[in-house]
């Protein structure tokens, strides 16, 4: 029986699954915690790995390996391939003029967004590397000086892993790289121009700074560290950590996923790119050689970790309570934009309670107006998914906020259709793993592992919840 691993590098822990290549089983599991913080020494997450390997029993009888990690962090190299300065994350929002100050370079407003649409199929903000490599050359221009390549942060954990130390091995795949900004996803190329943009140098410059190679979705990023006794392991390309959620749950072109972890993701597998110019979508690529387009928002889990502390319950409580409130909590509306908003594009908004009356001013109805605004952001990027064309025929819901009934229950009358709800699992960490036996096996399709159960949730639709969310949502979001 040959065994794959699957690594999922997320902005809390890191999660290592042990699998059967050919069924799927899982034989091992280890798990380590990542510091807190919008800003991560890439060495935490390598030692984090290496205790959650040894927890899942070492690599020794492993065949296979890949790596799904968080987005867009900027791993910056110096030409010892060492790390420069303190990896910035996805969800660090200090290069939001950055975004502002690159889109205004393409002609600025609407104008700018759809250039940026149209050369790399994302509008950038502040999660995106660009913009961190622009805030990294204008707040820190010595470390910029120093950038000899640029990694995200599974690439970098793939490098690792191979124990290589060229920067010339450093590799990576569509579905990361498309979330980097200077890459043209629909074109499968990188845009030096966009690189020299960011870090203000000539694009002479730029093009002596290595990238990763980008590899095919089943292709070999290399073999293990021999010094480290892995030199038996084949390494997938590995995944930003949405693509492999989707491979990891089997998602096809009309399939959605909608992730409620620390960010909130709507993600969508699409046949063609798409390139949304008011960029409510991020056009990514997946990790099977077809599209991604994804609406991404910064207030996931937490803004019901926030209700719960607020009301002095557990989770199960709060759920309790949203539950026992009626739809549209007495007119009570939370926009829940508590550490600013990626989608919409309100880095320095915060949140607010729209509609208090005496009549709402108890804790169901706080309760249900929290579990309605973090379902109507979400609702919002799916809609935006439908309105560029994205099919959506199957809604599934997962991460650590789907295990709440009062989000399972209350989904539906937001979303307006059935939702389903596959089993708690690490689908990040499976897709990975799933990849690795793809690339292990050599076919063309990756293998067919037995899915998890589902449990649907209907429900009527709540429409007036959604048009109360609307209308309410911009009054208080201030740009700052
Ligand atoms: C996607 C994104 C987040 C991170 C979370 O664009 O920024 O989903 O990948 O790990």
């Amino acid at each position: 029986m040959a065994l794959v691993a699957g690594i999922d590098s997320s902005t809390q822990s890191c999660k290592v699954v042990i699998r059967d290549a050919e069924t799927g089983a899982l034989v091992r599991f280890g798990s380590a915690k990542h510091p807190e913080g919008t800003e991560v020494n890439p060495q935490a997450w390598w030692d984090a790995l290496n205790i959650a390997l040894e927890e899942a029993g070492g690599l020794a009888d492993v065949a296979a390996a890949a790596v799904g990690g968080q987005q867009h962090g900027l791993v910056a190299l110096d030409a010892d391939g060492e790390v420069i300065r303190d990896a910035l994350l996805w969800n660090d929002t200090r290069s939001a003029d950055a975004a502002e100050a690159l889109i205004a370079e393409y002609g600025g407003g609407t104008d700018g967004a759809a250039e940026w649409a149209r050369m790399t199929g994302s509008v950038p903000v502040a999660s995106l590397t660009v913009t961190k490599l622009r805030w990294l050359a204008d707040a820190e221009p010595e470390n910029a000086r120093r950038v000899a390549a640029v990694a995200l942060p599974h690439d970098w954990l793939t490098w690792k892993l191979s124990g290589a130390a060229r920067l010339e091995d450093l590799t990576t795949d569509r579905s990361e790289v498309s979330g980097t900004g200077y890459f043209d996803t629909a074109l499968g190329e990188y845009r030096y121009d966009l690189l020299a943009r960011a870090l203000r140098i000539s694009e002479e410059l730029a093009r002596s700074i290595v990238l990763p190679r980008v590899l095919g979705p089943r292709e070999q990023a290399g073999t293990g560290d021999a010094v480290r006794g892995w030199g038996h392991l084949v390494l997938g390309p590995g995944a930003g950590d949405n693509a492999a959620a989707a491979l990891g749950l089997g998602m096809t072109t009309g399939d959605v996923a909608i992730s409620i972890g620390t960010s909130g993701v709507v993600s969508a597998v699409s046949p063609r790119p798409i390139q949304d110019p008011s960029g409510l979508i991020a056009g990514f690529a997946d990790a099977t050689g077809e599209f991604l387009p994804l609406a991404v928002t910064l207030n996931g889990s937490r803004v019901l970790d926030g209700a719960a502390r607020m009301l002095g319950v557990d989770h199960a409580g709060l759920a309790g309570l949203a539950l026992a409130a009626a739809p549209g909590a007495n007119g009570l509306t939370l926009v829940p934009y508590l550490e600013g908003e990626r989608t919409p594009n309100l880095p320095r908004a915060t949140g607010s309670f729209v509609g208090l009356s005496l009549a709402s001013m108890n804790p169901n109805d706080v309760a249900r107006a929290a579990v309605e605004g973090l379902l109507c952001g979400l609702a919002d990027g799916l809609e935006a998914m439908t309105a560029h064309g994205v099919p959506v025929n199957s809604i599934q819901l997962i991460g650590g906020a789907a295990r709440s009934a009062a989000v399972q229950q209350i989904a539906p009358t937001i979303f307006g259709r059935d939702i389903q709800v596959p089993e708690p699992g690490e689908y990040v960490a499976d897709g990975a793993a799933r990849q690795a036996a793809w690339v292990l096996s050599g076919s063309d399709a990756a293998p067919e592992w037995t899915t998890s159960a589902v449990q649907t949730f209907s429900a009527a639709p709540t429409r007036e919840v959604r048009e109360a969310y609307a209308a309410r949502r911009h009054l208080f979001a201030e740009r700052g």
